[in-house]
């Protein structure tokens, strides 16, 4: 490796103030000495550079350069001065720039995996986390205490406004509490932003009047960071229940940008396409876990945090409850986020899913509800049964015996 490390950056077994530094745990594959692969990393990312410098004088380094204090197999920590930080300008973008930046290109790491993040009190008080959050978005579906339960409009393209409002009102009258815009909606010819947001909000309301049933559904207002706060507000104004953010996609900033925008009432769908392409190999890139901190931080209200091993998408148990303890950790000082399992998720899934992630958590299937026997009303039927049983403890083939769409779910995907 042609890059000069100092010895400088090794406080090994030093101890170091969670108050006055973030501190940062890196799974590193290397063919150097660990000491040195963690060194390069503190340098990069803090006082350093592949040479040394004659500007650098020693009060500089001392006050700024990260520090590696521990290093347990191939897992280094690194502790960086909360002065490195920049808030008021510069925000997540600018600590995922120090904290997940220019290491993963280093030429002599083979892979570095940031695994998990943690801040001092004295930055998480400068962000003001969700509004809502868990216990905002139960109180306003009147839910107390059983999971939430939702679909995603499928086919997840294609649908006009009228098909969309009849796919909602029909899982309304099923019983789900939450649906959503799929993540590659937006405002495409076949279906206009502002009228899918009416016909929405018209099909909620029928359910409303007809039953008493609360309902919310997501709006994806993601797009250009100029715009995201006007699209917001415009969808709002509609009379959209919820707004939903591509956070991978728009940036963590969106996230912020709504949810700190005074005018802006409603509480944030945190969807996370392209994080597979971040999150997935175990050997390079950053978890899933450390992303859902700044979500929580920037106000999202609801987090995808994978499907615990039981849906279609990647994760295991281990991992997603990882991802799950950050979205409602007490240690932070802010609402829980309410934690989203989507993704190949059907009714005949939740009884596996409930025992690994309790109730707080917000269940949503497409395919799971549109490919059920008996349509959407069906298989919205079906999701609030198992919801129901998972959540009184009784097992699904007892439950099925009296709950037909249950029965059905069961038979064709069980
Ligand atoms: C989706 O929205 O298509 C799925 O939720 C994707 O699953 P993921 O949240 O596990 O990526
Ligand atoms: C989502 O956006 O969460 C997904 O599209 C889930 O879709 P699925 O339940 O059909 O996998
Ligand atoms: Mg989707």
């Amino acid at each position: 490796m042609s890059m000069e490390y100092s010895d400088k950056y090794l406080h090994l077994g030093e101890p170091v103030d969670p108050e006055a530094y973030v501190i940062c745990k890196y799974k590193i594959v290397t063919d150097l000495d660990m000491k040195q692969a963690a060194a390069a990393i503190a340098t990069e990312q803090s006082t350093g550079t592949w040479t040394g410098v004659s500007t650098l004088n020693d009060d500089i380094f001392e006050r700024y350069h990260g520090r590696v204090t521990a290093i347990e197999g191939d897992v280094a920590t690194i502790a960086y001065p909360e002065e490195d930080f920049s808030l008021d300008i510069g925000g997540v973008p600018q600590i995922l720039s120090v904290i997940a930046g220019n290491l993963f290109g280093l030429e002599g790491l083979k892979g570095v995996r940031l695994e998990d993040v943690d801040f001092p009190k004295s930055m998480l008080r400068e962000f003001k986390g969700p509004k809502f959050g868990i216990p905002g978005m139960r109180e306003a579906l009147k839910r107390p205490a059983k999971p939430l339960v939702g679909t995603i409009v499928k086919p997840k393209i294609g649908l006009p406004p009228s098909g969309y409002a009849d796919y909602i009102y029909e899982s309304g009258m099923g019983g789900l509490t939450n649906s959503k815009d799929d993540e590659t909606l937006s405002n495409q010819r076949f279906c206009p932003l502002e009228d899918r947001v009416v016909a929405i909000a018209e099909a909620i309301d029928r359910v409303k009047q007809e039953t008493g049933h609360i309902m919310m559904h997501a709006i994806n207002v993601s797009t250009n960071g100029e715009r995201i706060v006007e699209v917001g507000e415009r969808a709002q104004e509609l009379g959209a229940s919820e707004l939903m953010v591509d956070v991978i996609t728009c940036g963590f900033a969106a996230v912020q940008a709504l949810a700190e925008d005074p005018s802006i009432k409603l509480p944030i769908h945190v969807h996370r396409t392209m994080h597979g392409a971040i999150t997935r190999n175990k050997d390079h890139g950053v978890s899933m876990r450390v992303f859902s901190k700044p979500v929580r931080m920037c106000g999202g209200d609801a987090l995808h945090v994978g499907t615990f091993g039981v849906g279609k998408m990647k994760g295991s148990p281990k991992e997603d409850l990882a991802n799950q303890d950050a979205c409602i950790d007490p240690k932070m000082p802010y609402k829980p986020v309410m934690p989203v399992a989507s993704g190949g998720m059907h009714p005949a899934l939740i009884e596996p899913l409930v025992k690994i992630t309790g109730t707080n958590i917000q269940i949503q299937a497409g395919g799971g509800v549109a490919g059920h026997p008996r349509g959407v009303r069906g298989g919205a039927l079906a999701m609030v049964q198992a919801v129901d049983a998972a959540f009184e403890g009784i097992p699904f083939s007892e439950y099925a015996q009296t709950h037909k769409e249950l029965r059905e779910a069961i038979a064709k995907w069980g």
